[in-house]
């Protein structure tokens, strides 16, 4: 089996790993109404034993009522009802702690709209059982994305470029937002400090687990254009990424040297 192309930094090699534990997928939405039944029950049938919460920001079209029917009918469903639109960084953060203080073992992001397909799961639950961290990835052999337009690929592979260049985090696929972390991984990674609201949450995570010293592990995965509904991304989370991850760069670059001139 393809197990994908692995990232690890020094004590990570010859490591051992516990058992996984109960699995949650964590589905953050905002105005998924027509998407939110459909990948409920794919991913019901694709890992039959993981349960499932969907972090709802309060969409204006009703997703979180349809949500709500959902796991009124079925025990391993649950919502998180939020207040308002707060990005999706603030949904995931809302969604780990709901599923750590619950005891589960594996935290799963997951767009509700069907780009990550719940089938091709099982095969990063397979990868995390010797890993700290496993990322869907377009960007390795292996990986691919169907119908989306040039422009958002230029974009997608420009931004996890930029990221992986600037960060010196070995990633191809920095960006992507289908992963499976260990609920001890999440941990390490010091989400209290988390402030990113976008898509750049998920460089923001991928380049702590990489600076803790985390096995992160890339998956191939065919990546779906949506069918029906509509992208959340706009230039605002294109401008916050944009200048976070610049920071960051910055940020890390001018530490490593102050760290050298005082060593
Ligand atoms: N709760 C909540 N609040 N959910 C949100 C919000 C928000 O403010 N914004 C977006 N979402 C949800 C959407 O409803 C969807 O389920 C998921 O987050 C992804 O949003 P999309 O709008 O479908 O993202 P995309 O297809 O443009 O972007 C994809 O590529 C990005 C860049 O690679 C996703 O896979 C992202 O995760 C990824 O970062
Ligand atoms: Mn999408």
């Amino acid at each position: 089996m393809n197990d994908g192309a692995g990232v690890t930094r020094g004590e990570a090699q010859g490591r051992r790993y516990g058992p996984l534990g109960r699995t949650l997928v964590i589905i953050p939405t905002y105005n998924e109404a027509e998407n939110i039944k459909p990948i409920v029950s794919r991913v019901r049938a694709a890992v039959p034993e993981a349960d499932v919460l969907v972090a709802d920001d309060n969409s204006p079209d009703g997703t979180g009522k349809f949500a709500d029917e959902v796991a009124a009918q079925d025990d391993q469903v649950h919502v998180l009802h939020r207040k308002g639109k707060e990005g999706l960084g603030a949904a995931y953060l809302a969604g780990f702690a709901w599923g750590i203080e619950h005891g589960y073992g594996v935290l799963v992001e997951m767009d509700a709209d069907g780009s990550h397909q719940p089938e091709e799961l099982p095969r990063l639950l397979t990868a995390l059982k010797g890993a700290d961290l496993v990322l869907g990835s377009r960007w390795v052999p292996g990986g691919r994305v169907v119908n989306w337009p040039k422009s958002r690929e230029f974009l997608s592979r420009g931004g996890s470029t930029y990221s992986r260049l600037l960060l010196g985090v070995p990633i191809r696929d920095v960006t992507g937002g289908y992963r499976a972390f260990r609920a001890e991984t999440l941990q390490g990674l010091g989400l209290t400090e988390v402030a990113s609201q976008g898509y750049c949450f998920q460089v923001d995570l991928a380049r702590r687990a990489v600076a803790a010293g985390y096995h992160v592990v890339e998956v191939p995965i065919t990546f779906v254009e949506r069918e029906v509904g509509d992208s959340k991304m706009s230039r605002d989370i294109v401008v916050e990424a944009l200048w976070r991850v610049t920071a960051w760069g910055i940020g890390g670059r001018a530490k490593r040297l102050l760290g050298r001139k005082h060593s």
